[in-house]
């Protein structure tokens, strides 16, 4: 006899802005027999309007606002995506509230608030209580991370990543949003978009153990430091620099590929969000390629886990403290450049070396996700 089905998770959305429609709802729509929305708010009524236009969601389960919505007995798990400066007071009323939680990054605006965020979640052990991070959940990086784990390149001993773009406000876009021009957060875009990259390091190069970071301000449309060189140290003895600039003018192109240097070989992610790879070179020159098409950054895998959480009691990947150390790290390295030194990192307690997520009841990477990969072999001896 089949197994009984559980019912869809009954979702409620706290903030229906850019994230959730360009990032969740498309991830959302794929998973109908895991989620269905109950409710949803935002605190601008066109925002309420354009997000049941675009989804097909009944515009009947819009509240005014979130007390509504956490009031509702309709709705067991909240996906929180409010500015910033917002997630924490959002999350805390919504543990609250009784519901389960998967709450948008970066796990605090500054250190002390991050510190909120675990004693948050230490409060509410029988929420689930994730603080999303879908680098995490790629299926290049999950890849690459295998990879490493199976001694591919040997032992890993330096990092090398540059990501510098133009950044400057647009309408309709990301950086178009006044609260980013202007952000009531420590660390600006390096603690937006670096927890990203942050995680990504984390994943494949395992804990930090000590930073030394300076910043620069060469960005007149952002009011916070455009430019961050951090180098690092990792607790597994690598060593690694990292560089992210936010530029106003136009920047030549640029590789963006993050490099790991192994002692038997050489592991290079490359692409962007329409087709990524990961190269691995050996020591006899030559490569492997494996080219990922069709992928959805993670998204998709972040939902399964919080769904696995709340239905199956799973471990989830991207837990509050693993999100709270990635937001430590641009802390850190705040503090570092402020003091002119190299700083340690405390470790952030329950959290530790990243976990690699598989699809629940696989042994393998990519069962049931959606997307291409397609590999080939080359040389690049003389
Ligand atoms: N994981 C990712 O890749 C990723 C990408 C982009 C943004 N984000 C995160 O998602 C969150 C939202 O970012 P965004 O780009 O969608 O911003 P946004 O400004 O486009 O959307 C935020 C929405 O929240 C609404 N809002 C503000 N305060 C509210 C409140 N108290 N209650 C209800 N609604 C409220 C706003 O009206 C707006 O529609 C941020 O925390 C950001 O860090 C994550």
């Amino acid at each position: 006899m089949a197994a009984p089905a559980i019912p869809p998770i009954r979702l409620g959305l706290i903030g229906t802005g850019l994230a959730v429609e360009k990032l969740h709802w498309p991830a959302l729509r794929g998973l109908a027999d895991r989620y269905a929305v109950t409710a949803f708010t935002d605190s601008s009524a066109e925002q309420r309007r354009r997000f049941a236009e675009y989804s097909g969601t009944d515009p009947a389960l819009a509240t005014a606002d979130r007390a509504a919505l956490l009031a509702r007995d309709d709705v067991d798990a909240v996906l929180i995506s409010v500015p910033i400066p917002h997630l924490y007071e959002v999350a805390r009323d919504a543990l609250a509230a009784g519901k389960d939680v998967l709450c948008e990054k970066p796990a605090g605006v500054d250190a002390e608030q991050a510190a909120a965020f675990l004693a948050l979640a230490a409060g509410h052990p029988d929420r689930t209580f994730l603080v999303g991070e879908n680098h995490f959940y790629r299926d290049d990086l999950r890849f690459a991370r295998a990879l490493l784990d199976g001694g591919a390149i040997g032992r890993l001993h330096l990092m090398a990543w540059r990501h510098v773009v133009r950044s400057v406000p647009r309408a309709g876009g990301f950086t178009g949003t006044p609260w980013r021009q202007r952000p009531q957060y420590r660390g600006g875009v390096h603690l937006d978009a670096g927890v990203h990259h942050i995680a990504q390091i984390r994943l494949l190069c395992g804990d930090i153990a000590r930073v030394h970071g300076a910043v620069q301000a060469a960005n007149s449309t952002i009011e916070a430091p455009s430019d961050l060189a951090l180098t690092l140290v990792f607790t597994g003895g690598a060593i690694g620099s990292y560089t992210a600039s936010y530029l106003e003018i136009p920047v030549p192109p640029e590789s963006h590929d993050m490099r790991l240097y192994g002692t038997a070989g050489v592991l290079v992610l490359a692409g962007s969000d329409a087709e990524r790879r990961v190269t691995r070179s050996s020591a006899d020159a030559t490569t492997h390629t494996t080219v990922f098409r069709g992928i959805d950054n993670g998204y998709r895998g972040e939902l399964l886990d919080f769904a696995d959480a709340v239905q199956f009691g799973v471990r989830p990947v991207g837990s509050v403290a693993q999100s709270v150390a990635n937001a430590m790290v641009v802390q850190r390295a705040f503090d570092s450049a402020e003091q002119a030194a190299a700083l340690a990192l405390d470790p952030v307690p329950g959290a530790g070396p990243v976990p690699l997520w598989r699809p629940r009841g696989s042994a393998r990477l990519f069962d049931g996700l959606p997307g291409q990969r397609i590999s080939s072999s080359a040389s690049f001896a003389a």
